[in-house]
C-alpha cells in the first residue's frame, strides 16, 4: 500500500509514521506534504529519503476548492492508497474527503468523541478530566468524526498544565498511530487497544 502523509508542523507524527514502514509492513510512505513551506516535518521527510511536497493554502486566499484541487492534483500524482493527516491543520471539504472516501485516517489529541476541534489537553484539564489521550479515526465529512480506529488513554495529573499533558499524549500517538496504519493498510478496520 502507497500511504502519502499530509503535515503542517513539526511532523513528529509522521516520523512515527514513516519508521514503521519497513521490512514485512504491507505499507509505504510515498509522499509527504504540507501546506506549510517551513514546516518542520518536510525537512525530516527529506532526511529519511520521502518525497515531499508543498502546497500552500495562502495563494488561494478563501478559495477551499481551489486549494484542495491542488492538494488532489499533487497527492494523486503519487497515487497513494491511504492518506494520513498528521498533524494537518486545515480543515477538509466534503469534495476532498469524499475523493478518498474510505481510505483517509487523521489523529486527533483526546478520547473522541470527547473534545473535538482545537485546545484538547485544556479543555480536558479544565473539566476536570483523570484521563485524556489520543484517538485515530477515519475521516469523514463531520469534523473528527468517522469511524474510531484506536484510542490510547493516559492519566491526568494534578497540577498538569496542557503542555504536560501534551508531552504524555505525543508520544502515545507516536505508538497508536503506526499500530492502526499496519491493521488498517491489510484491510482490517477493528480498532486497536494500547497495551
Ligand atoms: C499532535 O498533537 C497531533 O495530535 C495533532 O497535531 C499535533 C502535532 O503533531 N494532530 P505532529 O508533531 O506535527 O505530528
Amino acid at each position: 500500500k502507497r500511504v502519502a502523509i499530509l503535515i503542517s508542523g513539526s511532523g513528529s507524527n509522521m516520523v512515527a509514521l514513516a519508521d514503521s514502514m519497513t521490512g514485512d509492513h504491507p505499507a509505504r510512505p510515498v509522499l509527504v506534504l504540507s501546506n506549510v513551506a517551513t514546516a518542520g516535518g518536510i525537512a525530516k521527510a527529506q532526511a529519511m529519503g520521502i518525497a515531499t511536497a508543498v502546497v500552500e493554502h495562502k495563494p488561494f486566499g478563501r478559495d477551499r476548492e481551489a486549494f484542495e484541487a491542488a492538494l488532489i492534483e499533487t497527492l494523486d500524482a503519487a497515487r497513494p492508497d491511504i492518506i494520513c493527516l498528521a498533524g494537518f491543520m486545515r480543515i477538509l471539504t466534503p469534495t476532498f474527503i469524499n475523493h478518498y472516501a474510505g481510505r483517509m485516517l487523521n489523529i486527533h489529541p483526546s478520547l473522541l468523541p470527547k473534545y473535538k476541534g482545537l485546545d484538547t489537553h485544556a479543555r480536558a484539564i479544565e473539566a476536570g478530566d483523570d484521563e485524556a489521550g489520543c484517538s485515530v479515526h477515519e475521516v469523514t465529512a463531520e469534523l473528527d468524526g468517522g469511524p474510531i480506529l484506536g484510542q490510547a488513554r493516559v492519566p491526568i495529573l494534578p497540577g498538569d498544565t496542557p503542555d504536560d499533558l501534551a508531552a504524555r499524549v505525543l508520544p502515545m500517538e507516536h505508538r497508536l498511530y503506526p499500530a492502526v496504519l499496519a491493521r488498517f493498510a491489510t484491510g482490517d478496520r477493528t480498532p486497536v487497544v494500547l497495551p
